[in-house]
């Protein structure tokens, strides 16, 4: 393996490195960049019903986009490449909590930037990585439930050589510093701010006791020698965007859980004996993603724990009002990296809940429950009883959820929940260009996925050998830009098995490219972005979307800056930037208080030195954001 800097890759490039694939050069195959930008939109106008039906900013002239009233309560802002938030001119924002910041009293004091906080008190502060989040109204309290995705062992371990733990005690700290936090946070003059020992107040990290239900608890695959029952799990990993379900819990989704898993048995050509083909299909290798948990926590080693990772890779289900509840891993909604869920309530009352895989050339997926939900009934059985489905999108704006069935697969229930990448290939589910969240549009039935770049689209297989053929929603071949997809149910009803889409917009460079790498006409000088992942409605139907993408600002990338959130209408397609975070950081999460007064948005990963400013450590945080008038933000 040639050196690469493991403390920099991105998640999706750990998968290539361990196990990398071989392109394709067969000549039919790869689509050259030589679609006319023009040609393009022509094409998708030709897909018909789907762009039609929908009204697409594809289908409208720059003319008549700019004749359209702008539904924007702000003033666009211009790219940044600095180290700080910025918002327009009429809003204001300040950090709400950063890593390392007390939950409990007894964590109080100054951060340590020196240390980076001790293992002792990293189960009692606000963890690593902020990324999904939601905020809960439990009685007269807000409280707030927020995923801590991966940490940045350089940075949270900085007396370690170059962040690689050396004792068993950094990994647990580590382990601590992710998982999920629940707070509750009050406003006075100075802002917003954390209720230190707050009666819902909770950690919970890479050790806190979890049950599994659904078809695959108590599989043999799920069997371990601490857990012969195959029920009973320990922690949440690598959670990454979050949901909140009609009845008040709190659901967050395991996404590159596989990083965490590493083998001490000998190696042989990247592979050990114990790694199995399954295994390989998600991502599990020999030398792990450098967190070194298996050389210090033997249960993430899978050459004395083989099956440890089959009880990972879920979405869990967290109970925010009891602080005392066992989150529950929901296996019947299937094991993949699960980036988020948005769910709604179908016409007949049933749950329907969007995920997306994210991975290169992996696939969306839908649940549908089988009994309706009903306002202060039994909710037990909306994620345990129904059908999952997988994304299959025709090159005619049509497409169609496939059921995952022991009918369509050859699996059985407990096996397509164990394995469920590997039942949709069997049911000739549309590789994406890796689906980011997911949001539905709660003033029209629609759903929207983020499709944050794929540079493998039309150029190798996924790692089930399923071709990335370029068209439909993943229309560009190298795709490094990104696109955003959105799909109309039939008969108005999101349990529908059959939809039509389009694309929303296809993120691009206009000033470099004029082919469809210049992106869609939605896109412009003023509002260029690339990567669009966190993706989230305010209750008004205006889209707001994040991004992680390129921020080097030069080449393809000229004119992007720093990773940032924007705000879309879906009516008009127009999209414009009301936010650039700090140069390094992704912008993941977004929520708002009670009263919508408030937007809370996360800060990720900030490369530069971020809240604190210089010979201090960057350290995730979430800011509030109000405007100066205090008026609604969404
Ligand atoms: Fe956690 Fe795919 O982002
Ligand atoms: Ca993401
Ligand atoms: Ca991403």
């Amino acid at each position: 393996m040639k050196h690469v800097d493991k403390l920099r890759l991105s998640a999706d490039d750990w998968d290539e490195v361990t196990f990398p694939r071989p392109r394709e050069q067969k000549f039919d195959r790869v689509v050259e960049r030589a679609i006319s930008r023009r040609g393009f939109l022509g094409g998708v106008v030709a897909f018909g019903s789907g762009a039609a039906v929908m009204g697409s900013a594809l289908l409208k002239g720059t003319t008549a986009h700019a004749q359209q009233t702008s539904r924007f309560a702000f003033t666009p802002i211009p790219a940044a490449t600095d180290g700080t938030v910025h918002v327009p001119e009429g809003y204001g924002w300040h950090r709400v909590i950063s890593w390392g910041d007390p939950l409990f009293s007894e964590a109080e004091g100054d951060f340590d930037h020196a240390t980076g906080g001790s293992v002792e008190m990293s189960d009692k502060v606000f963890g690593e990585n902020t990324d999904g989040m939601w905020l809960f109204t439990i009685g007269d309290r807000q409280i707030i439930a927020v995923n801590h995705e991966y940490t940045n062992r350089d940075v949270n371990l900085p007396q370690a050589e170059e962040g690689v733990p050396r004792n068993a005690g950094d990994v647990l700290k580590l382990q601590n510093l992710q998982g999920v936090s629940i707070f509750e946070v009050t406003e006075d003059e100075s802002g917003w701010g954390i209720v230190l020992d707050g009666p819902y107040n909770r950690r919970i990290t890479h050790n806190t006791p979890m049950r599994i239900s659904g078809p695959a608890a108590g599989h043999d695959l799920l069997k371990t020698e601490a857990d012969p029952s195959g029920t009973r799990s320990l922690g949440t990993m690598n959670n990454c965007g979050a949901d909140r379900t009609p009845w008040g819990t709190y659901l967050t989704c395991e996404e590159n859980w596989n990083g965490y898993f590493g083998s001490t048995e000998e190696r042989q050509d990247q592979k050990s004996i114990t790694i199995t083909d399954e295994q390989q299909r998600y991502g599990i290798g020999v030398e792990g993603w450098g967190y070194d948990y298996h050389k210090w926590d033997a249960r993430f080693d899978v050459s004395q724990n083989p099956n440890e990772p089959h009880r990972v890779g879920y979405i869990v289900e967290i109970d925010p009002s009891d602080p005392e509840s066992t989150p529950i891993k929901r296996t019947a909604l299937g094991r993949f990296k699960h980036e988020n869920a948005a769910n709604t309530i179908a016409p007949d009352g049933r749950i329907v809940a969007y995920m997306g895989d994210d991975e290169r050339g992996e696939f969306m997926y839908k649940w549908v429950s089988r009994d309706v939900y009903v306002p202060g009934g039994d909710t037990s059985m909306l994620l345990e009883e129904g059908q999952l489905f997988a994304a299959k999108f025709h090159d005619d704006g049509t497409g169609e959820w496939l059921p995952l069935t022991p009918a369509s697969t050859g699996m059985t229930e407990a096996e397509i929940a164990i394995f469920t990448r590997i039942a949709a290939s069997k049911a000739g589910a549309t590789t994406m260009d890796r689906p980011e969240w997911i949001a539905v549009n709660p003033v029209s039935i629609q759903g929207y996925c983020a499709l944050t770049n794929n540079r493998e689209r039309g150029v190798k297989a996924n790692a089930g050998g399923d071709w990335q053929a370029v068209g439909g929603p993943n229309p560009r071949a190298e795709n490094n830009f990104g696109q955003i997809v959105r799909w109309h149910p039939d008969g108005e009803d999101h349990a529908c098995d059959r939809f039509s889409w389009d694309l929303y917009v296809m993120c691009g460079n206009p000033e470099v490219f004029d082919d469809a790498y210049g992106g869609s006409d939605n896109i412009h000088e003023g509002n260029l972005f690339n990567s669009p992942d966190g993706m989230m409605f305010d209750t008004t139907g205006l889209l707001w979307i994040q991004t992680d993408g390129d921020y080097d600002n030069e080449g393809d990338f000229a004119g992007h800056g720093n990773n940032q959130m924007l705000a879309g209408d879906p009516a008009t397609g127009q999209i414009e930037r009301f936010l650039t975070g700090p140069y390094g950081s992704e912008v993941t999460g977004l929520t708002w208080s009670a009263d919508r007064r408030t937007m809370f948005v996360g800060i990720q990963h900030p490369g530069a030195p971020f809240p604190d400013g210089e010979g201090n450590l960057p350290r995730s945080s979430i800011i509030a954001i109000k405007r100066d008038d205090n008026a609604p933000v969404g």
